[in-house]
């Protein structure tokens, strides 16, 4: 469930880069859309605009996706045909089969290569980092382009109906490329906490069924392929665990909070992340919170925040990161990580 790892080699983090649709939805064009303000949604959740891809356009999850692995490429200084495994965290594919990792890999020229998606949710991202440097650890795989896309605004009503989930998706992509680092074997994921429990499964979910739903005699047929989500119980559930999974990780890597250099956390609520900031004590330079530009990007979500972060020379060699996560499942997980 939890461990720390033997670590026959490092792993480096050579690139990062984004992708995010064109669209901007601000709080005032769902004023338009909905019974709701700008005030209420900035209080609840501290969201003033999300991006929404425009399908019509080409805009979907393989094609961020794609966006934002050949800008971690660039950033890395590196050719596709460098990698050896493509790895794409999603739970919003343009559909069910081709994954997103073989549409992108095309594209790339990769053809032959390991291609898979790995669907957490908005954990998606940091179950991922983790089996990818697990992977490199190792020696499964030497170079590896890890993905977070997500488009869920396909999944939303955008109504009152809707509304307690209309305010908080958007819509990204961000990548980061690994590589095997041979000569220093201290970089890489030093501990990492994965957890689930589908016993909550159903106070977030997207039902494809009536039989999906929570209360299935209620349930519209408008509702199905559409978010539902019980925002107090997720709230609950996320207040309890995104500090626990912090300290499990800490306690695995023997460090205390301030011996982490950044929080690299996903963006579901800007309230939620202020009550983590204070209890670990953390300067606001420690945990970056940008969902007022972005909203909540599922899967796009830390690898947004990482690649920020990095352009903006925040995040430098020999520092400790820690990603974390929450999200549906129940999932919740923290990869922590020597750069
Ligand atoms: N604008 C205005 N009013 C809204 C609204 C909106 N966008 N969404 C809901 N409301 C209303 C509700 O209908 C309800 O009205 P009522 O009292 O007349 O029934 C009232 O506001 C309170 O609703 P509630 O759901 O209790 O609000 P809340 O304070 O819990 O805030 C969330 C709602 C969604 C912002 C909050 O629960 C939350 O952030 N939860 C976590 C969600 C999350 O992180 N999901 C992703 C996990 S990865």
């Amino acid at each position: 469930m939890t461990a720390q790892h033997p670590r026959p080699y490092g792993v480096e983090i050579l690139g990062s880069g984004t992708a995010l649709p064109e669209r901007r939805l601000t709080n005032a064009d769902l004023e338009t859309m909905m019974e709701t303000s700008d005030e209420w949604i900035v209080q609840r959740t501290g969201i003033r605009e999300r991006r929404v891809a425009d399908w019509a356009s080409n805009e979907k999850t393989s094609t961020l996706a794609l966006g934002a692995l050949q800008a971690a490429l660039k950033d890395a200084g590196m050719d596709a045909s460098e990698l050896d495994l493509i790895l794409v965290a999603t739970m919003t594919p343009d559909m069910p089969t081709p994954s997103v990792s073989c549409i992108i890999a095309a594209e790339l020229g990769c053809t032959g290569i390991a291609a898979f998606d790995l669907n957490a949710a908005c954990s998606g991202f940091v179950f991922s980092i983790s089996t990818a440097s697990a992977m490199i650890q190792s020696g499964m795989y030497r170079t590896i382009g890890l993905v977070g896309a997500d488009c869920l605004t396909k999944h939303i009503e955008y109504s009152t109906a809707g509304r307690s989930s209309a305010i908080l998706f958007g819509d990204a992509a961000a990548a980061v490329v690994l590589r095997r680092n041979d000569n220093d074997t201290s970089t890489g994921m030093i501990a990492h906490a994965l957890h689930s429990d589908g016993n909550g499964s159903k106070i977030l979910l997207i039902p494809a069924d009536r039989n999906d739903h929570p209360d299935p005699e209620s349930c519209d047929d408008r509702e199905l392929n559409r978010v539902y989500m019980n925002g107090q119980g997720v709230f609950k559930f996320a207040v309890k665990k995104f500090p626990e999974v912090i300290e499990e990780a800490l306690e695995l890597a023997g460090l205390h909070a301030d011996e982490v250099d950044h929080y690299i956390c996903h963006q579901a609520n800007a309230r939620i992340l202020e009550a983590a900031r204070k209890r670990f004590g953390l300067d606001e330079s420690k945990l970056r919170i940008n969902i007022d530009r972005f909203g909540n990007t599922v899967g796009a979500s830390c690898p947004l925040v990482f690649d920020e972060l990095r352009k903006e020379g925040a995040i430098k060699p020999g520092q400790r990161v820690m990603f974390i996560a929450f999200g549906a499942g129940l999932t919740w997980g923290a990869s922590l990580w020597q750069l």
